[in-house]
């Protein structure tokens, strides 16, 4: 579903991903842990080409985009095989909750008015913002703003989704309504990615966790293996910031 083979992106002289391999499986939630700065974000652009990589080759679906040789085509082919979901939510400020929803199906997808509009309701409904619909961004909770970030990412149908810290900007009393959500489509079987410091969730909803630190995957598996039982140090000494030892639960 998708593949990433040795991807390397550079900025400047920086080296932030030293080849990564990664292989997601259709339905499958992944969730990549890390320490800031280890390239989560980095790589989940590189995937649909909001950052072209240095080298390497993205793989989602039939599609197969090669660094060196990726051409407009191809990356616009790519980018609407994902769709994002960012830490600050991106929504546009003077566009109401439905509009922000409808805007890639009008624009992107060239989907009839009409059409866009019911699905877009629906997806709100989806995320309990039903009642929000005419409702501007600034009237609304990160944690309704990052729902509407999560319909509009649902709206366009994509073959994965890729979450980018979606909590991190919200109050503490506003996660769970956002994680909530997640879960629910995490239920449904869409393909996700999810960067996260949420470990007790990427427990809950992973099938398998990432842990990356400078640039490369330093290891992963299953939650309940590298959450009680990592293999590496570094990954133990991540853990051990987030929670005393041995407190993961399976
Ligand atoms: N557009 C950019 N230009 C230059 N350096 C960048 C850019 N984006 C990220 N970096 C650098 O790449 C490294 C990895 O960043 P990032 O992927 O955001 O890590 P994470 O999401 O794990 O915190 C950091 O050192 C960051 O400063
Ligand atoms: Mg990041």
């Amino acid at each position: 579903m998708i593949e990433l083979k040795e991807v390397r992106k550079s900025f400047g002289k920086q080296e932030v991903l030293k080849g990564i391999s990664l292989k997601v499986e259709k339905g499958e939630v992944v969730a990549v842990v890390g320490p800031s700065g280890s390239g989560k974000t980095t790589l989940l652009r590189c995937i649909n080409f909001l950052e072209k990589p240095t080298s390497g080759e993205v793989i989602v679906g039939d599609l197969a985009v090669a660094a060196g040789r990726a051409h407009r085509k191809e990356v616009l082919a790519l980018r609407r095989k994902t769709s994002m979901v960012f830490q600050q939510y991106n929504l546009f400020r003077h566009k109401t909750a439905l509009e922000n929803v409808m805007e890639g199906l009008t624009v992107v997808r060239k989907l009839p008015k009409a059409e866009a509009r019911e699905r877009s309701v629906r997806l709100l409904e989806k995320v309990g913002l039903g009642a929000k619909l005419d409702a501007y961004p600034s009237r609304l909770s990160g944690g309704q703003q990052q729902r509407i970030g999560i319909a509009r990412a649902l709206a366009m149908e994509p073959e994965a989704i890729l979450l980018d810290e979606p909590t991190s900007a919200l109050d503490p009393e506003l996660v769970g309504e956002v994680l909530a959500v997640i879960r629910n489509i995490a239920k449904e079987g869409i393909t996700m990615i999810i960067v996260t410091h949420e470990m007790s969730f990427a427990q809950e909803v992973a099938s398998r966790v990432v842990f990356m630190d400078q640039g490369t995957i330093v290891e992963e598996g299953p939650p309940g293996e590298l959450f009680a039982r990592p293999k590496e140090e570094r990954t133990r000494l991540f853990l051990s910031r987030f929670a005393p030892e041995g407190s993961y639960s399976i």
